[in-house]
């Protein structure tokens, strides 16, 4: 059983300055209940990434996500407008949609044919009011439409919140939006994808993105060229948090290059930024390309990462003379983000310490990691 009143004790001793803090508690890591406490506080009350436009590319295209068992329907209208719907049937609650794909027309449900527009407007009820009677009194179509979701987009990653209640999207995403304002109003375009399953709390996945403390340690490689010293924090707190490099420099093939975005400042030629955006999705910019990796938060200890590689051309993304680089770019990243999975599920088994207090934090290295545990603590306080 979930101890409520030890929570909100571990909880306010996580929410101390970050060098007296303790981390958040063994049960936040290793517990349904926890997860059930989260999948309400954070997963629904909060805005949260569900996957990426790209995956809903074309006019009808349709697009199923469950999070934490709340399924969801990402679907592109002829106008090009992305919703996102729940993805049951207003009759008697049939999951709408099982598979991504392109549905022309209207969306059917498979029990009884009720269809559905892709604004979600109620569209058909054959035999609803007995054989041959296509409506009936007792259902008002302009009262069983999908029941849409509240969405935002941002560099293509679809967020939504749940619960209609969070602020709004254009606010909640200011704050990074200002930081990168840089990279305001540039298209970004799909190039690669890789997924990869963790066997650790969703948490951990982002306290370790927060910090560059580890690098020497689990990253030599991009140690070796991007060093301890070259990376500064970055803290927003209750938003996001993470680090830079002012040593982005890549050196993928001594002949071929990615287009970098036009007209960047000059600070992005050699820098490039690391953000943890609460709660679940890891973001890299760089001057040209940057990714996003979704989160989805399976189980209480179990994470999978989607990750989604974009660029500053649709010829960069997609042709054939960059084909080559982009897979070294991807496998590069790839390399980084495995190098993290041991520490990552380390982590995770370390919780199963029943005297393991939370844990300290260098109050110089660990700062972004403690911001972010500082917003799960006053999310779930
Ligand atoms: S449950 Fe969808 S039509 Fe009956
Ligand atoms: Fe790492």
């Amino acid at each position: 059983m979930l101890d409520l009143g030890k929570l909100a004790t571990d909880l306010s001793a996580v929410m101390q300055p970050v060098g007296q803090a303790k981390g958040l508690p063994n049960a936040l890591y290793t517990s349904t209940e926890a997860m059930a406490l989260e999948r309400e506080r954070i997963f629904k009350d909060g805005w949260v990434c569900i996957g990426f436009g790209k995956d809903a590319p074309v006019a009808g295209s349709v697009m199923p996500v469950d999070l934490l068992g709340m399924p969801l329907l990402m679907v592109r209208d002829a106008q090009g407008t992305l919703r996102v719907f729940e993805n049951v049937c207003r009759h008697r609650g049939m999951i709408l949609v099982e598979a991504p794909g392109t549905v022309p027309g209207v969306i059917r449900c498979p029990y009884h044919s009720w269809c559905y527009s892709h604004d979600g407007a109620l569209r058909a009820t054959p035999h609803v009011g007995g054989p041959g009677v296509n409506t009936h009194d007792c259902i008002d179509p302009a009262k069983t439409g999908l029941t849409p979701v509240r969405s935002g987009s941002y560099l293509d990653m679809v967020f939504v919140n749940i619960s209609g209640t969070a602020p709004a999207f254009d606010d909640w995403i200011a704050p990074l939006r200002s930081r990168w304002a840089d990279f305001e109003g540039r298209g970004v375009h799909h190039g690669s994808s890789f997924r990869l399953q963790v066997a650790c709390n969703w948490k951990l996945a982002v306290e370790n993105y927060c910090e560059s403390y580890h690098l020497p340690w689990i990253h030599p490689g991009l140690n070796s060229y991007s060093r301890l010293e070259d990376h500064y924090h970055i803290e927003a707190p209750r938003a996001f948090s993470g680090q830079g490099t002012v040593v982005y420099n890549p050196r993928l093939d001594p002949d071929l290059s990615f287009p970098n975005f036009d007209g960047l400042p000059e600070k992005w030629d050699t820098g490039a930024e690391y953000v943890s955006l609460y709660p679940n999705v890891l973001i890299g910019i760089h001057r040209d390309h940057m990714y996003g990796i979704r989160l989805d938060p399976v189980a209480q200890d179990r994470t999978i990462e989607h990750i989604e590689i974009y660029y500053t051309t649709p010829e960069a993304a997609t042709g054939g003379a960059l084909a080559t680089l982009r897979e070294k770019n991807a496998a590069m990243w790839k390399e980084v983000f495995i190098e993290d999975i041991f520490v990552v599920e380390g982590m995770q088994k370390g919780r199963g310490a029943p005297n393991f207090d939370g844990g300290r934090f260098s109050a110089v290295m660990d700062s972004p990691t403690h911001c972010f545990h500082d917003w799960v603590a006053a999310r779930l306080g």
